[in-house]
């Protein structure tokens, strides 16, 4: 398997007909994913038949653990055309986009999913559900009078990703690059965003939204940034503003709150609503999954609550066998002394007299952000520890909820 670089001159006609025949792309003069987003990022290609009929492209940015920043490498498509499916060329082309970033110092690598199972072969575990909600705007229990927002277009969007990028930090949340949030803004016949500004010009917290010429909707919250939790009171206020005309808005649940909690008779409206056009519910899934691209670099910036402790960690990792041969990075497999407390360390070798936990890299990474217990963990991922060391993990790894808070 030979892979390349993407070449936007060479490539657009080869890469529009993958794109097209996955059906994510209809326009080649136009599309901004395309012309725009591809040749930013860090795309790949792999021939057949002398054109590309291949790609994987990654967005370098950072994941947030707690308080701490780590470089993170996020898959921002993998496509194959209909001629080049099930040759094993996909799996191995994200592969390779991964060892290459992890090469160039990415500790983490995210992805969303088609469906779960095909990038698990890589090493990746499912995120922690996220909540979609679907709410009709004048059900929104909130007492506080709309702001007057400004208006805001493509042309701000450098003031639009700065302020997603100072957006009030969670656990596990990603930024992106500049790129990645000017791409999002291109279609003015469909997309709106509305903001407010300080006295300084700086834009504080504003929304941007999909769906517009439509008389009642749905609206689509693309995303919402705030820095702080007034902020977001200010905008869901502005949205139940709509509650006049729009019938029903989509997004996901912010992180830090529970949608619930701002809904009227939530249970009432779900029930008379069920099997309707404009139906009000909350549905949840996981759609993203994560993984560890460098143990040593990940348990550095990990500041626990909790007495020190050691084990001996055998950590598989499945990505190694679809890299090629000239990457040197082939996966973090092995054997490693790992140290959890305030400031916790993971060394290479093993520790007599210390219990041992068995681990692929898909599970460590669940537990180490927090989205799945050790002691389940044993069920869903096959990980295998002394019952003493489970119950010290567990403990160890009570977080707060990992949410992303951005699409990709
Ligand atoms: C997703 C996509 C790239 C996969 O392409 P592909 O050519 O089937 O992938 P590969 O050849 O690398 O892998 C195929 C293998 O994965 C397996 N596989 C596929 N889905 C799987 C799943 N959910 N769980 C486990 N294995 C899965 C197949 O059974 C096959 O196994 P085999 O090698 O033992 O026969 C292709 O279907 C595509 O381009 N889809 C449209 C765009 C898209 O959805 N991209 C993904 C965005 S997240």
């Amino acid at each position: 398997m030979k892979y390349r670089k993407f070449d936007l001159k060479k490539d657009k006609d080869a890469v529009f007909d993958i794109l097209n025949e996955c059906g994510w792309v209809h326009n080649k003069k136009k599309d901004r994913y395309l012309n725009k987003f591809l040749p930013a990022a860090n795309t790949l290609v792999i021939d057949v038949n002398g054109q590309a009929e291949v790609m994987a492209t990654s967005s370098i940015g950072t994941i947030r653990y707690q308080d701490e920043k780590l470089k993170l490498s996020a898959i921002t498509g993998v496509a194959a055309s209909l001629l080049a499916r099930k040759q094993g060329f996909a799996g191995k082309l994200t592969a390779t986009r991964l060892a290459l970033d992890a090469e160039k110092g990415a500790e983490v690598g995210v992805l969303c999913i088609f469906d779960q199972g095909y990038y698990n072969k890589l090493g990746f575990g499912n995120g922690n559900y996220e909540q979609i909600v679907f709410i009709t705007p004048a059900t929104l229990n909130i007492k506080r009078k709309p702001k007057t927002p400004v208006r805001l277009t493509e042309k701000d969007y450098k003031k639009i990703h700065k302020n997603r990028v100072n957006r009030l930090p969670n656990h596990c949340a990603v930024t992106l690059p500049e790129y990645t949030t000017q791409v999002e803004l291109g279609e003015k016949d469909k997309q709106m965003g509305f903001g407010y500004f300080d006295e300084n010009g700086n834009l504080t917290h504003h929304v941007w939204l999909h769906g517009k010429g439509k008389e009642q909707g749905p609206l689509w919250v693309q995303w919402l940034a705030y820095e702080n939790l007034d902020q977001l009171m200010d905008l869901l206020a502005f949205l139940k503003s709509f509650e006049e005309q729009f019938l029903l808005i989509k997004f996901v649940e912010p992180s830090l709150i529970n949608m619930q909690d701002f809904i009227e008779k939530p249970f009432l409206i779900k029930g008379m609503t069920r099997k309707a056009e404009h139906q009000n519910y909350i549905n949840s899934s996981a759609y993203w999954q994560l993984r560890i691209l460098n143990l040593q670099k990940c348990m550095k910036k990990t500041h626990l609550n909790c007495e020190d402790f050691s084990f001996n960690l055998q950590l598989s990792d499945p990505i190694g066998k679809f890299i090629p041969e000239d990457i040197k990075w082939r996966g973090i497999a092995g054997d490693y002394i790992v140290t959890l407390g305030q400031d916790s360390s993971a060394k290479k070798g093993k520790q007599e007299g210390l219990p041992t936990l068995k681990a692929s890299v898909n599970a460590i990474t669940r537990m180490w952000f927090g989205i799945m217990s050790a002691s389940t963990l044993v069920y869903s991922d096959g990980i295998k520890a002394p019952d003493e060391l489970l119950k010290k993990l567990d403990k160890a790894f009570l977080l707060p909820e990992s949410h992303v808070d951005w699409g990709f």
